[in-house]
């Protein structure tokens, strides 16, 4: 089994990659959060940094695309080829208002006819010389009974792997992913299957493992962990070797990225919203936290925010997962 990160955007640039991959090594590929090509052939400054090899040096990254023009989506597999990205991503899964109106992420799994000619022209685009194409996937934009279709849909292409998060977009985040539709599109499909959504542990992940066993399932080569990472950054760790993290650790990964983070230079203000999201998964580690972490949150200056993790480190035992 291969252990993916997920891409989490805000979160999982290349700062962040950088400091979990020297700190928890083994991840076996990264996944860039999405970059969304324009017409105006101009990556921005900050997707630029983001997939440049020199800023992933030693990490194995897989850039993601999100585009619902095939011409936007070809310029943008053009480039990462030309950085040496043989594989890339194809985003069908965000549920972000903002993206879905704009039949971009997993909005495009609307219209299963519009998304067909869109994956024609994509591969087309890429047959001779492109780079090779994954996709990262909802079950379906409202209704998870048409994930039979997508999966037939899907067999169709040349897919170099195929991630599902079993969930439709009006899910969101939520709940507990839909693992019977999972099952039905493994049924189905015909491509290297990754399973991503709620593995936040590694009895989560054990559980999922009994109930989808590899000798029954050998297309599931990967699985991909986000939010559960992102709170326990050894998760791969516990799940592979049962060993698990400490406090010690859990402190060097926050003031690492503190650093990594302070170094860019972007202000305080832009530092403390970034430490504040990464608050939002690692205060779930610790037990009875909930006035450290609101303290933490709350900061507004350098110092006392120094200050608030301080004291939640000397204070509360590092025994929890990530919930929702
Ligand atoms: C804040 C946030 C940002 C995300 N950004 C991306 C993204 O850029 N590309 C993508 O494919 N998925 C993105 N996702 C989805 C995650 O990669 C992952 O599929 C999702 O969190 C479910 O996995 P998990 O339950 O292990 O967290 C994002 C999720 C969150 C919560």
């Amino acid at each position: 089994m291969k252990y993916y990160f997920a891409p989490l955007e805000g979160i999982t640039g290349y700062t962040y990659r950088n400091v979990h991959h020297a700190l928890f090594p083994g991840i076996d590929t990264y996944y860039a959060p999405f970059i969304q090509p324009k017409q105006t052939r101009i990556l921005e400054t900050k997707e630029k940094k983001d997939i440049d090899p020199q800023n992933n040096s030693g990490i194995q990254l897989m850039p993601q695309i999100m585009a619902n023009s095939a011409d936007n989506f070809l310029w943008a597999a053009q480039e990462l080829k030309a950085r040496g990205y043989d594989t890339v991503n194809l985003n069908l899964g965000c549920p972000r208002a903002t993206i879905v109106t704009r039949h971009k992420g997993s909005g495009m799994l609307a219209d299963l006819d519009a998304l067909a000619s869109f994956l024609d022209d994509i591969y087309e685009g890429t047959a001779n010389g492109g780079p090779a194409i994954s996709i990262k996937t909802r079950i379906g934009k409202d209704d998870p009974d048409s994930a039979g279709n997508l999966m037939e849909l899907y067999n169709a292409y040349p897919l170099a792997e195929l991630i599902i998060h079993p969930r439709t977009q009006k899910d969101m985040y939520q709940g507990e992913p839909r693992w019977d539709v999972l099952e039905e599109c493994l049924k189905i499909s015909r491509h290297a299957i990754c399973l991503n959504g709620n593995i936040f542990s590694p009895t989560a992940h054990l559980s999922l493992m009994t109930r989808f066993p590899n000798e029954k399932y050998p297309n599931i080569k990967a699985v991909m962990l986000g939010r559960g990472l992102v709170a326990n950054p050894a998760l791969h760790r516990e799940i592979t070797q049962s060993t698990r993290v400490t406090k010690a650790e859990l402190k060097r990964y926050h003031d690492s990225l503190f650093t990594a983070w302070d170094a860019l230079n972007y202000g305080t203000s832009t530092l403390l919203h970034r430490t504040c999201e990464l608050w939002f998964y690692l205060g779930c580690m610790f037990s009875d936290a909930e006035k450290f972490v609101r303290k933490i949150r709350k900061a507004k200056n350098v110092p006392t925010y120094l200050a608030a993790v301080e004291q939640l480190f000397e204070h509360c035992a590092a025994d929890g997962y990530f919930r929702l």
